[in-house]
């Protein structure tokens, strides 16, 4: 993929899409800007080479309709301030007035354009939304990979109307890592699997069965092949339409020589409270009226071994309900696993991401994704469609 990098930029105007779906509290404020400080270093580079810099985003789900509190002031504000230098918002992203403020830019200023989901063409991937989008630009930059999972106009179709496409810094860097981690790993390749359901894992377990050597399971999707294995665990979620399947998961991986290890005990509750009594059981003795929401010590101890003289680790899923202090060991433990083998470990998926900065320990982690859909369909084996859109340029490779 050419980046940006590659390219003459100096006074082009430039369309970077970013994803700037950032979390947002009840005061409309940031309450974590990790996507937006992921972009700088395509921004810095950008405006040292005094580029005219035109950024769009979407922010959350308001369905091509404006709603005003997807608006992307926060983040645009929160951009200012990274930055240090005045960042405007457009009113819009497309339409007259937009062009205006565009064809008033001068060489190193940046706008933010509002809310690319304030259009249902967006999510539609239609080429007329697509045309008014590159239309403004010379040149449009990829660098939201945590989008380009979704087929959308700003991330597929506008390919096919800009003149020129290329990677921005963040794209590029996440594509490689995940080729260094999961296409030409230093092994053994280790692949520590969490959080509640196997069915949004299914394809990604099926993918990484042709690939790594050892997947470690924890988080509630472990039930689901406790259950598998025959043992009773008592009132914790377990997705029976999976058991099947995960016994078959099973056996597949032993045919291939994967290693799988799950629990061998859990912390365990009567409900999911943070103020519940808890205790440890081993998965031989749930008992009928307890749920498990963490790994146990035994748990956490038999991981740690598995992960010695692991040379690639890739992490994406909670050990546990870690949003609880009960339920929160087995995750955090596992940050000091990871982190203590020296392996190359890439850490992806939105709760995954969020639990290693709790931890306080991000960074010692080699890479932390900004994807969660993507990191996952990366893992399931696909190719992203907006890094299909660019690969699919003639001279871009
Ligand atoms: C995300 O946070 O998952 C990305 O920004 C994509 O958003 P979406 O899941 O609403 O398409
Ligand atoms: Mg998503």
């Amino acid at each position: 993929m050419k980046t940006i990098k590659d390219v003459a930029i100096a006074g082009k105007r430039l369309l970077i899409r970013v994803d700037f779906n950032v979390p947002l509290n009840k005061e409309q404020q940031v309450t974590d800007d990790t996507r937006i400080q992921a972009v700088l270093p395509t921004l810095k580079y950008a405006l040292e080479q005094k580029a005219r810099i035109i950024v769009a985003s979407h922010l959350g789900r308001p369905k091509g309709k404006v709603v005003p509190e997807f608006s992307l002031k926060p983040a645009a504000e929160r951009l200012g301030v990274l930055l240090n230098q005045p960042v405007q918002l457009a009113t819009d992203c497309v339409g007259e007035a937009v062009q205006a403020m565009v064809a008033a830019m001068k060489p190193g200023d940046i706008i933010v354009l509002e809310n690319l989901r304030f259009h249902p063409e967006e999510e539609k991937n239609l080429d007329a939304f697509a045309q008014a989008l590159a239309g403004l630009s010379d040149i449009y930059v990829n660098d939201a990979f945590a989008v380009s999972h979704r087929a959308n106009a700003s991330v597929e179709a506008i390919t096919r109307f800009a003149p020129l496409s290329v990677a921005g810094l963040l794209l590029k860097n996440e594509m490689d890592y995940f080729d260094k981690a999961m296409t030409t790993p230093q092994r053994p390749l280790v692949a520590v699997i969490g959080g509640a359901k196997v069915s949004s894992k299914l394809a990604a377990l099926e993918n990484m069965l042709l690939h790594v050597d050892k997947i470690i399971i924890g988080g509630a999707m472990a039930n689901t092949f406790l259950r598998a294995m025959g043992y009773a665990t008592g009132k914790s979620l377990v997705e029976n339409e999976l058991i099947e399947t995960a016994g078959t998961i099973l056996k597949k991986a032993s045919e291939k020589g994967v290693r799988i290890y799950l629990p061998v005990d859990g912390i365990t509750a009567g409900q999911v409270e943070p103020t519940a009594a808890t205790a440890v059981f081993p998965v031989q003795e749930i008992p009928a009226d307890q749920m498990i929401l963490d790994i146990g010590p035994a748990t956490s101890l038999l991981y740690a071994e598995a992960l010695q003289g692991a040379k690639t680790i890739v992490w994406n899923g909670p050990m546990g309900v870690f949003e609880m202090t009960p339920f929160s060991k087995g995750t955090f433990d596992m940050v000091d696993h990871v982190t203590a083998t020296g392996a190359i470990t890439i850490v992806g998926g939105g709760d995954t991401d969020a639990a290693v900065h709790r931890s306080g320990k991000a960074d010692r982690i080699s890479y932390i994704s900004t994807g969660g859909g993507a990191f996952l369909e990366l893992l399931e084996g696909k190719v992203l469609p907006g890094v299909a859109a660019l690969e699919a340029i003639p001279n871009n490779n």
